[in-house]
Formats: structure tokens, sequence, C-alpha cells
């Protein structure tokens, strides 16, 4: 008499078939050359070997765009390989004039590496896109092959952005700002010490407005000396957005 216990039987059946099961997947889902080699399908090197080549590599822009390298080399973007901003460029270098690779002229594509994001190293370039120069093209301040940071701005607008954007909207949109305030150059870059002057009499303003005023027969004409009476002109007309009625 056996004594084996009842349910050994079927445990026993159920490794049979998983062994069964195991044997024949091996025979039949194993590709054909797995194992030759090693522990992957050795077929794999030559269908990976058959796929065409996108990315040319940076050492091959080298023979025609040497001027580029020398801008880039020792720049902030020296780490950046061509291809990360012109896209995979092999055909280009076979054929330089059937393919030419993308020039990312827009702004979504610089942010991507440095919009603002709190995961960055704090010392990384970042900026707030939407507070930084928005509308304008990165590329009208900043060189991608060599991205300094442009000197101060030198606009008067960049500094005093109030009185010019009140200017641009008002009769006196077309003058120049130096049309009435004598400024040194150095006011642009040290204003703090180099000091813009301001009218100090009519005189600026009569050299268009006063009756006899050799200027533009459009401009309205007032006699200097008695229309303000004893105010200056700025009293009463504020000069970035004169008004008269
Ligand atoms: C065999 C010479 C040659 C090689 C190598 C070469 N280029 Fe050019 N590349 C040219 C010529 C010629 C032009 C101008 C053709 C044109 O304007 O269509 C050009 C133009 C460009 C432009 C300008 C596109 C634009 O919108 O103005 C870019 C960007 C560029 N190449 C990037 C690369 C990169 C990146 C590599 C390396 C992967 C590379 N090139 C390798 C010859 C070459
Ligand atoms: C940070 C992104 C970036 C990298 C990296 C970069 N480029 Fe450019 N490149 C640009 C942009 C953007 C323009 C378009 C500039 C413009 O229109 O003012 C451009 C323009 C060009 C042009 C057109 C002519 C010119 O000088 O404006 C050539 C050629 C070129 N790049 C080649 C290269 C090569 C070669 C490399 C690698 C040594 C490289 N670039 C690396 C972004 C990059
Ligand atoms: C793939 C990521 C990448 C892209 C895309 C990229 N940059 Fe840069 N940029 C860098 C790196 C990395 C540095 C160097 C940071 C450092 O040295 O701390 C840098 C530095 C700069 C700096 C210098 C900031 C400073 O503190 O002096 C400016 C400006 C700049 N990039 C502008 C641009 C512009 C404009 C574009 C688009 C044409 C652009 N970058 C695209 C990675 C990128
Ligand atoms: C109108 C000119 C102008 C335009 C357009 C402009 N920048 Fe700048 N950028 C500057 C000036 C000036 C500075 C240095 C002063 C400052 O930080 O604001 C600067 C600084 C930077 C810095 C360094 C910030 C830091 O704190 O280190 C980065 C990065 C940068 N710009 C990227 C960009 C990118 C990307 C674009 C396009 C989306 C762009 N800039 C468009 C003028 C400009
Ligand atoms: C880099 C920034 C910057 C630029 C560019 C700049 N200014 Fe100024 N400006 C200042 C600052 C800052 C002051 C205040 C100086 C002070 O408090 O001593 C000032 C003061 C002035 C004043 C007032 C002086 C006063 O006595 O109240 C005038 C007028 C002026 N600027 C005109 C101009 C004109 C016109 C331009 C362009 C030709 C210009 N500025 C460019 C920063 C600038
Ligand atoms: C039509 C002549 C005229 C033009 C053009 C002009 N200004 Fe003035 N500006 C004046 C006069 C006059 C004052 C003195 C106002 C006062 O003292 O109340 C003045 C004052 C200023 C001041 C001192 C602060 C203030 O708001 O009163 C600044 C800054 C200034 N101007 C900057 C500029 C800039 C920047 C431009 C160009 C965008 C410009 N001005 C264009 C005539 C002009
Ligand atoms: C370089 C010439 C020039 C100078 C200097 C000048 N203006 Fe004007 N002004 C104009 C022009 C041009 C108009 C616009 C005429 C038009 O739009 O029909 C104008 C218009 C005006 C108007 C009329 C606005 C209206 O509502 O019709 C006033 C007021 C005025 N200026 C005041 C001044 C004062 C005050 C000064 C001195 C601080 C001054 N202007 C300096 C050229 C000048
Ligand atoms: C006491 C306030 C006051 C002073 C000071 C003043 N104006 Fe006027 N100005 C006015 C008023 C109010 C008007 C509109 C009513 C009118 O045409 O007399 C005017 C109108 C003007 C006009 C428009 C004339 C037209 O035909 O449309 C000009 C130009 C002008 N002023 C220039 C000046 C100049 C230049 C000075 C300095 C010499 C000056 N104003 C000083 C109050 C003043």
């Amino acid at each position: 008499m056996s004594h084996r216990p009842w349910h050994i039987a079927p445990l026993v059946a159920l490794f049979t078939i998983l062994i069964v099961v195991f044997l024949v997947a091996r025979a039949k889902l194993v590709p054909e050359t797995f194992g030759d080699l090693g522990f992957y399908r050795a077929q794999a090197l030559d269908d990976v070997s058959e796929l065409e080549i996108s990315y040319a590599g940076m050492d091959a822009c080298f023979d025609c765009h040497d001027d580029v390298f020398e801008e880039k080399s020792g720049s902030y973007h020296d780490g950046l390989s061509c291809e990360v901003c012109h896209g995979p460029s092999a055909k280009h270098v076979d054929e330089p004039d059937e393919f030419t690779p993308t020039a990312p002229r827009e702004r979504g594509y610089c942010i991507l590496c440095h919009g603002y994001n709190p995961s960055r190293p704090s010392g990384f370039p970042q900026i707030l896109p939407e507070q930084h120069n928005p509308g304008k093209v990165c590329m009208s301040c900043h060189e991608p092959h060599n991205p300094l940071l442009p000197h101060t701005p030198e606009e008067c607008s960049a500094c005093h952005r109030d009185v010019a954007n009140v200017k641009q909207v008002s009769h006196h949109a077309t003058l120049e700002c130096v049309t009435c305030h004598d400024v040194p150059d150095a006011h642009r870059t040290d204003p703090r010490n180099e000091h813009a002057e301001k009218p100090i009499d009519p005189s600026t303003c009569a050299k268009c407005h006063a009756d006899g005023a050799d200027s533009s027969e459009k401009i309205p004409r007032v006699d200097i000396e008695e229309h303000g009476g004893r105010y200056l002109c700025w009293d009463c007309h504020y000069p970035h957005y004169p008004e008269s009625k």
C-alpha cells in the first residue's frame, strides 16, 4: 500500500504541465540566433547596423564650419554639440546642398533649457520667459554660438520705459529723446555719475512751436512770449505727452 498523501498528485501534474509549456515555449518563441554570441539575439547586431545613421557628430561639421567652431569654443555653449540645436545632420554632411539642417530660431527652443524650472541647479542661467523680453527672438540679443550676456542696454527706453511708452502714443512720438535732452554718451552706461540734462527754458520748445520757427508747417504754433505767461511750458504741458485739448 502506498502512503503518499493524496494532494501530491495534482502538484506533480501541474509541474509536468509547466515544464512541457516551458520546453515548447523555448523551442518555439526564443529567436533563432539567441545565445550565439551571448545572452542576446546575435542578429540584432546586424539589424541595428543596417539602420540609417542620422547624427554625424560634431567633428564632422568642422571641415566646412570652422568659423562657428571658433566662435563656440570657450563660450558658455562649448559643451553643446552642434546637433543638439540643429538636429540630426548626417544627410547634410553627405550632401550639404541637398539637405539643410534646421536652425532653432523660435523662442520656445532656448526655453527648453533656460526656462525657469526649480529642479535645475540654482546657478544654471534661467529666465522667466513671460517676463524676459517677451515677444522678441532670443537671437536679437544673444548670439547662439557664443551667448555672452549683452552689456548694459543703451537705448533710452531700456531704462526709461515709462517715459518711452507714454511718448510713443503721444503727439511727440516721432521726436528723439535727444531732441530735448542733452545726454552725455556715458549716461547710457553710468547713469548715476553721468547726468542727463533736462530743458531749463522754453527755447527747447520754441525751436519748433514759436510763431516764426523754422520748422515743419504742420507743427502748431504759439506766441512763446504771450502764450504761457510767466510759467514754463511744462508747467502746463507734459512734454512726453503734450495735449492742448
Ligand atoms: C561638406 C561641407 C559641410 C559640412 C561637413 C557641414 N556643412 Fe553645414 N553647410 C554647408 C553649406 C555649403 C551650407 C550652406 C547651404 C545652404 O544654405 O543651404 C551649410 C549650412 C548649414 C547651416 C545653415 C542653415 C540655415 O538655416 O542657415 C547649418 C545650421 C549647418 N550647415 C549645420 C551643420 C552641422 C551641424 C554640421 C555637422 C553635423 C554641418 N553643417 C556640416 C556645408 C557643410
Ligand atoms: C544653442 C544652440 C546651437 C548650437 C549648440 C549650435 N548652433 Fe548653430 N545656430 C543656432 C541658431 C539658433 C542659429 C540661427 C541664428 C540666427 O538666425 O540668428 C544657428 C545658425 C547656424 C548657422 C548659420 C549661419 C550662422 O552662423 O548664423 C550655421 C552654419 C551653424 N549654426 C552651424 C553650427 C555648428 C557647426 C555648430 C557646432 C559647432 C552649431 N551651429 C552649434 C543654434 C545653435
Ligand atoms: C541643451 C541645452 C541648451 C540649449 C538648447 C540652449 N542653451 Fe544656453 N546654455 C546652456 C548651458 C549648459 C549653458 C552654460 C551654463 C553654465 O556655464 O553655467 C548655457 C549658457 C547660456 C547663456 C549664458 C548665461 C550667463 O549666465 O552668462 C545664455 C545667454 C544662453 N545660454 C542663451 C541661450 C539661447 C539664446 C539659446 C537658444 C538659441 C540657448 N541658450 C539654448 C544650455 C543650453
Ligand atoms: C531684448 C534683448 C533680449 C532678448 C530678446 C532676450 N534676452 Fe536674455 N538677456 C538679455 C540681457 C540684457 C540679459 C542680462 C540682464 C538680465 O539678466 O536681464 C539677459 C540674460 C539672459 C540669461 C541669463 C540669466 C541669468 O540670470 O543668468 C539667459 C539664460 C537668457 N538671457 C536667455 C534668453 C532666452 C532663452 C531668450 C529668448 C527666449 C532671451 N534671453 C531673450 C537680453 C535679452
Ligand atoms: C542704463 C540705464 C539708463 C539709460 C540707458 C539711460 N538712462 Fe537716463 N537715467 C538713468 C538713471 C538711473 C537716472 C537717474 C540718475 C540719478 O538719479 O542720478 C537717469 C536720469 C535721467 C534723466 C533725468 C535727470 C534728472 O535730473 O531728473 C533724464 C532726462 C534722462 N535720464 C534721459 C535719458 C535719455 C534721453 C537717455 C537716452 C539717450 C537715457 N536717459 C538713457 C538710467 C538710464
Ligand atoms: C519735447 C521735448 C522732450 C522729449 C522729446 C523728451 N523729453 Fe524728457 N523731459 C522734457 C522736459 C521739458 C522735462 C522736464 C519736465 C519737468 O521738469 O517737469 C523732461 C523730463 C524727463 C525726465 C525726468 C523725469 C520725468 O519723467 O519728468 C526723464 C527721465 C526724461 N525726461 C526722459 C526722457 C526720455 C527717455 C525721452 C525719450 C523717450 C524723453 N525724455 C523725451 C522734454 C522732453
Ligand atoms: C522737434 C520739434 C518739437 C519740439 C522741440 C517740441 N515739439 Fe511739441 N510738437 C511737435 C510736433 C511734430 C507735434 C505734433 C503736431 C501734430 O501732431 O499735428 C507737437 C505737438 C505739440 C503740442 C500739441 C498737442 C496737441 O494736442 O495737439 C503741444 C502742446 C506741444 N507739442 C508742446 C511742446 C512743448 C511744451 C515742448 C517743449 C518741452 C515741445 N512741444 C517741443 C514738435 C516739437
Ligand atoms: C499756463 C498753462 C500753459 C503754459 C505755461 C503753456 N501752455 Fe501751451 N497751451 C495751454 C492751453 C490751455 C492750450 C490749449 C488752448 C489754446 O490753444 O490756447 C495750449 C496749447 C498749446 C499748443 C497747441 C496750439 C494749437 O494751435 O493747437 C502748443 C503748441 C503749445 N500750447 C505750446 C506751448 C509752449 C511751447 C509753451 C511754453 C512756451 C506753452 N505751451 C506753455 C496752456 C499752457
